[in-house]
């Protein structure tokens, strides 16, 4: 039987995503995915980043998962929609800017932290029009490089970019941050400490929720009593 949950990353980002599945489903089995070797995907082309995806989502199926999270917005807001086509019988659980979460929330001024891929998606763009009230600010923010710099714990130019790109929103009455990269909520002690005032809101809690619903509603759900295991596979730059 097809019992393990696969989640990929363009590396440590998505470690975030399955923190939070592993508290909801702690007897589930998972495979994680880090695909360091791509990273950054946030500046590549849609058909570049498809065909990295389609390969992991291969290397998955052949391992008999029953449901794929795509730990990444990145992938998610270009890759998705195709994925579905083309592996109908696979489930698939993605991770988008909580752009929703800090609307219904009545944030006023909500900054969107993201890669230029997902700032630059449509799915973003719905994300704002279908959301946004009319007394509500969204600035959407690509943080070039930002992840790429987290993945490979360069503390120096993760502070440099942090101030090259935040200080100008520092003056803004921001009272919300969507942390839109799974890489992000690495570092959100470093943000929170440039706004002390806002709340960071990341989409990781609502995936796992999903996660759980998604497994529920297919009778999926591993009933081993024991905790799950995970597998990790690796793919580094030469
Ligand atoms: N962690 C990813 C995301 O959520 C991708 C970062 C990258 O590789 O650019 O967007």
């Amino acid at each position: 039987m097809n019992n393990k949950i696969g989640i990929f990353d363009s590396g440590k980002g998505g470690l975030t995503t399955l923190k939070e599945i592993k508290k909801l489903l702690p007897h589930e089995d998972f495979i994680y995915y880090a695909d360091s070797e791509n990273n950054p995907y946030g500046n590549k082309t849609d058909e570049a980043l498809y065909l990295i995806v389609d390969n992991i989502v291969k290397k998955l199926i052949s391992k008999d998962v029953k449901l794929i999270v795509i730990a990444c917005n990145t992938a998610t807001t270009k890759c998705i929609a195709k994925l579905r086509e083309n592996y109908p019988n696979m489930l698939f659980i993605g991770t988008e800017p909580a752009i929703k979460v800090a609307c219904d929330n009545n944030y006023k001024n909500t900054l969107v932290l993201a890669t230029t891929g997902t700032i630059e998606s449509e799915r973003t763009q719905e994300l704002v029009l279908n959301n946004k009230k009319e007394d509500q600010n969204i600035y959407l923010l690509a943080c070039e490089g930002l992840a790429n710099a987290i993945e490979e714990s360069n503390q120096a130019r993760i502070n440099e970019l942090l101030h090259k790109y935040l200080d100008e929103y520092t003056t803004k009455k921001i009272d919300s941050i969507v942390l839109g990269c799974t890489h992000y909520p690495i570092i959100s002690e470093s943000i929170q400490m440039l706004f002390p005032n806002a709340k960071l809101i990341d989409g990781n809690i609502g995936v796992a929720k999903r996660v759980k619903f998604i497994l529920e509603e297919n009778k999926l759900l591993n009933n081993k009593k024991e905790n799950g295991t995970i597998e990790f596979i690796l793919t580094k730059k030469d």
